[in-house]
């Protein structure tokens, strides 16, 4: 199996990249600003550049792409919505396009932020979306272009993604904001009013492949099976990293002046993951689990 990985070198990339390697896949990846450490080869690729990405495509020639790639920066997106636009939103369904008119398979990556958050049952694939900032809006304009020109594209939704970089080993998102901020001594405020379920990346990699290699295609919710809030996942972090005296404050939402807005609860289903695969996804204690030496590695 051949692998063209776009993104490679973000968080969840680069754990798509290290997960293929492990199942022994031949893989290529293509990378933004800085190349990726694998011994893998790396192309430099800004995803907006159709004719560069076809090129690569008729020189790779892979079975599948997954697309990694994408434009995070929440509030960055509301800053330059035409950026988001072109990234998030037009970009995917060019790349669909031209794995469609190559058969390859391929893999896109959406987010729990297409959602409003004002409902508070959790999302399953065929919630409807709503999303409330630039971000979700773009990163819901190309989901829909990615299954308007590829026939049969696997949609993989994560929600509060974080995790080991890979290869280099360090710990990336949430709980590294938080573990820097605790040694730093400084007083932690963390939202009690988000609650989401959080995507640890190298196990969204794993099922990512494992969904592709099986044939899955279509929508599938790629989650831990515990919905939670930043405050509390700080609290389990603290405890963790041995700072039970280090002082946590609850915060809201409402206490933060930022560009972009967040939706208040994008708790996603997993269940029909856990169908396809029969596994159930981890908790959250099981995942941080999986982090420990990256989170408390000095
Ligand atoms: N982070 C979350 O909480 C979260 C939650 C739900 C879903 N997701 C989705 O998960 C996917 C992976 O995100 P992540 O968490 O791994 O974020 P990430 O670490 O920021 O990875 C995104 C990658 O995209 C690259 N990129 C940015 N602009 C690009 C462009 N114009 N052309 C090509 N590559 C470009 C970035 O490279 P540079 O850094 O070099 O620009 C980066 O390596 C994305 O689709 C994201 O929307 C993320």
């Amino acid at each position: 199996m051949r692998l063209l990985v776009l993104g490679g070198n973000g968080v969840l990339g680069s754990n798509v990249v290290s997960a293929a390697m492990a199942r022994g896949w031949e893989v290529v990846a293509t990378h933004h600003s800085d190349r990726p450490g694998f011994d893998v080869p790396s192309h430099q690729l800004d995803i907006r550049d159709s004719a560069r990405f076809e090129s690569l495509l008729d020189r790779v020639d892979p079975a599948a792409v997954v697309n990694c790639a994408a434009m995070t920066d929440v509030d960055g997106c509301e800053s330059d919505p035409d950026l988001a636009r072109a990234i998030n939103g037009d970009a995917p369904g060019k790349v669909a396009g031209a794995c469609a008119t190559r058969d390859s398979a391929f893999c896109h990556v959406s987010t729990d932020y297409v959602f409003d958050g004002s409902d508070r049952e959790l999302y399953g694939e065929s919630a409807d979306p709503n999303p409330i900032q630039v971000y979700g809006e773009s990163k819901l304009a190309g989901d829909a272009a990615v299954r308007d020109t590829h026939p049969s594209p696997l949609v993989v939704r994560p929600s509060f993604v974080y995790g080991v970089h890979r290869p280099d080993g360090s710990l990336a998102g949430f709980p590294a904001w938080v573990r820097d901020r605790l040694r730093a001594g400084e007083t932690l405020s963390l939202f009690t009013d988000q609650h989401v379920t959080p995507s640890r990346a190298g196990q969204v990699a794993s099922v990512l492949l494992r969904l592709l290699a099986d044939g899955e295609r279509g929508t599938c919710n790629v989650a831990c099976r515990t919905c939670t809030t930043p405050y509390d996942i700080g609290v389990a972090l603290r405890e963790r990293l041995g700072r039970e005296e280090a002082p946590i404050e609850a915060a809201s939402q409402g206490d933060v002046d930022r560009p972009a807005d967040r939706p208040r609860h994008t708790c996603l289903d997993v269940s029909k993951v856990e169908d396809r695969l029969d596994t159930a996804q981890p908790t959250l204690d099981e995942d941080l689990d999986a982090v420990e030496s990256a989170l408390t590695a000095e």
